[in-house]
C-alpha cells in the first residue's frame, strides 16, 4: 500500500484527543484514522514527567505498530514533555498540540486570559517558553484544574460534579473580567460550554473560548500536503478506536466521536 494510504494514528490518555480527532475528520473526510487512548493510566495531568514520557512513548509504540504515517498527539501533557523524544525516535511526522494562547493574546492583547490546563502541562519549560515568546506572562492567568479530565473521562458530560468543580476552581478568580479563556486539555473541550458560562457568571468578561484542536486540525492537513501523504482515496475513510483500559472506554470514545460531528 501506498504511505498515503495508511491511517493516522492519534492518542491520548484517554477520551480527551478525540476532540481533535473529530476535528481532524471533518478537515479529512477522506482520511483513515486510528485513536488510542491509554485509559487504563489515565490522568497523566498529575503524574510525573518521566511517568508521562514513557507512558506516551509506549503510545506511541502501539500507533507505529499499526503502521500509521503519522502520529498526532492529542494531549497538551504529553506534548510538553514528549514531542522530541517521538521525532527522534519514529521516521514519521509527529503533530502535537499546545494551549491555544496565541490566538488569544492576539485578539486580546490588553485583556487578561485564563489558561484552564493540567498542572503538569502548567509547570513545563515548554509552556514558560510559550508565554515568554508571546510576552503574555503578566496577563495570563494559569488554572490548574487537576481533577477534571477524570470527570470528564467517565462520561457523561452533564455530570454535575463538573459544573461543581468548575465553581470552585474559577471562584478564586471572581470579578477579573477574561477576554479570553484557553482550554488548555483536549479533555476540556467536551465541557468548554460549561466552562464559559460559569467564567462569565463568576469572573465576568467575554469569556471566549480558545481550543487548539481547530490549529492542530489545520496543522495536520497542512504538514500531509507538504509530505504528499494525503490520501487519494475518493471515499469516506474510517476510524478505528482502540484503548489501553477495559472495552467501556471504546463506547465512550465513539459516543463523544458522534457527538462532536453533530
Ligand atoms: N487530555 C490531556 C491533555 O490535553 C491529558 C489529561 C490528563 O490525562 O490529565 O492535557
Amino acid at each position: 500500500m501506498q504511505a498515503k494510504e495508511l491511517p493516522i494514528g492519534v492518542f491520548d490518555s484517554g477520551a480527551g484527543g478525540v476532540s481533535v480527532l473529530a476535528q481532524a475528520k471533518i478537515c479529512l473526510p477522506h482520511e483513515k484514522f486510528i485513536y488510542y487512548g491509554d485509559s487504563a493510566n489515565a490522568p497523566y495531568g498529575t503524574k510525573s514527567e518521566d511517568e508521562i514520557r514513557d507512558l506516551s512513548l509506549a503510545c506511541g509504540d502501539f500507533l507505529f505498530r499499526q503502521g500509521v504515517k503519522m502520529i498526532v498527539i492529542a494531549c497538551n501533557t504529553a506534548t510538553s514533555i514528549t514531542v522530541q523524544a517521538m521525532r527522534e525516535k519514529y521516521n514519521i511526522p509527529i503533530i502535537s498540540i499546545e494551549p491555544a494562547v496565541k490566538p488569544a493574546v492576539e485578539k486580546y492583547p490588553d485583556g487578561k486570559i485564563a489558561v484552564l490546563a493540567t498542572p503538569a502541562t502548567l509547570h513545563q519549560k515548554r509552556y514558560f517558553h510559550l508565554l515568554s515568546k508571546l510576552n503574555a506572562a503578566k496577563q495570563v492567568v494559569n488554572i490548574e484544574c487537576g481533577s477534571l479530565a477524570e470527570l470528564v473521562e467517565r462520561g457523561n458530560l452533564s455530570d454535575p460534579h463538573i459544573k461543581a468543580y468548575l465553581y470552585e476552581k474559577l471562584l478564586p478568580y471572581r470579578g477579573q473580567n477574561f477576554g479570553g479563556v484557553v482550554v488548555g486539555c483536549t479533555h476540556y473541550s467536551f465541557v468548554s460550554s460549561q466552562i464559559r458560562d460559569v467564567a462569565r457568571k463568576i469572573c465576568g468578561g467575554s469569556c471566549e473560548i480558545f481550543d487548539g484542536m481547530y490549529g492542530t486540525a489545520r496543522h495536520i492537513a497542512e504538514v500531509l500536503a507538504e509530505e504528499a501523504l494525503l490520501s487519494g482515496s475518493p471515499e469516506e475513510g474510517d476510524v478505528t478506536f482502540f484503548s489501553s483500559g477495559e472495552m467501556g472506554h471504546v463506547d465512550v470514545f465513539k459516543r463523544f466521536f458522534q457527538n462532536f460531528l453533530k
